[in-house]
């Protein structure tokens, strides 16, 4: 595993958006796993600015996102498919059908979370997936739990997971109880991993995951095991790694 130490949030997303701009300079045709939540907005806008100045080009990149909430209109603009094209795609010269997101409007979830993972694998598997890492140690909306699950699939979401999103809905009640995600072993197929973490709030987990036991009760930890990952983390969230 390769441990990054940026100074702060905006040298964190440099350095994570340098690493998305050498994948898919190389192999334009990428595979990117993308992620939603706060931390990854940075590397979005660097990915922006990128595309502006004609140094990266994504109308051959594929996208396929980690995780949706379940029961939400698309149009809603707590969706992860709103999130997405209004913090990135709108702004690069994606092509839409190359956007791949779970549909949390599917009635049937367990026929969505089947068809989102002939989605992956018709794509041939991820390239690069980028990861943030939840409060209690989540990722994508993987919750703690007493196995690991292997592919896409309809998660109930913690108390926790709840209290933490609710700053993007009006309150609490709003925050929808399901979700859908990929899963461990989805997140683990991928070749490469690039885990983002920022801020004092997330010392304590970041610490638990990469160096704590593996167990699905800290799901993120399950990382130890992947052949190449890159975490980019600033100084305050691998405060309690070099305490
Ligand atoms: C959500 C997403 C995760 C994300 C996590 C952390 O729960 N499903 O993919 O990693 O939030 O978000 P933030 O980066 O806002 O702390």
């Amino acid at each position: 595993m390769n441990i990054v130490n940026a100074k702060d949030f905006d040298s964190m997303n440099r350095k994570a958006a340098s690493i998305i701009f050498t994948q898919v300079t190389l192999k334009p045709d990428s595979v990117l796993g993308l992620a939603t939540g706060s931390t990854p907005l940075g590397i979005y806008q660097n990915l922006i600015e990128l595309y502006r100045k004609g140094d990266l080009d994504f109308s051959s990149v594929r996208t396929v996102n980690l995780d949706e909430y379940y029961g939400l209109d698309k149009s809603s603009d707590q969706s992860y498919v709103y999130f997405m094209w209004e913090n990135l795609f709108k702004f690069i010269n994606i092509k839409p059908e190359n956007v791949h997101i779970p549909n949390g409007a599917n009635t049937d979830a367990d026929a969505e979370c089947r068809r989102y993972n002939q989605v992956i694998a018709e794509l041939g598997g991820i390239d690069l997936q980028l990861l943030g890492i939840g409060h209690n140690g989540h990722i994508g909306f993987n919750e703690p739990s007493d196995h690991f699950e292997g592919g896409t699939h309809c998660v109930t979401l913690t108390a926790s997971t709840i209290e933490a999103n609710k700053r993007f809905f009006g309150d609490e009640s709003q925050v929808p109880r399901k979700a859908i995600t990929m899963g461990i072993k989805s997140i683990m197929s991928a070749r490469r991993i690039l885990l983002v973490a920022s801020g004092v709030e997330k010392a304590e987990i970041l610490c638990e995951a990469l160096t704590g036991p593996i167990t699905p009760k800290v799901p993120a930890s399950i990382l130890q095991l992947h052949g190449s990952v890159t975490v980019v983390a600033d100084e305050e969230a691998l405060s309690r790694m070099n305490a």
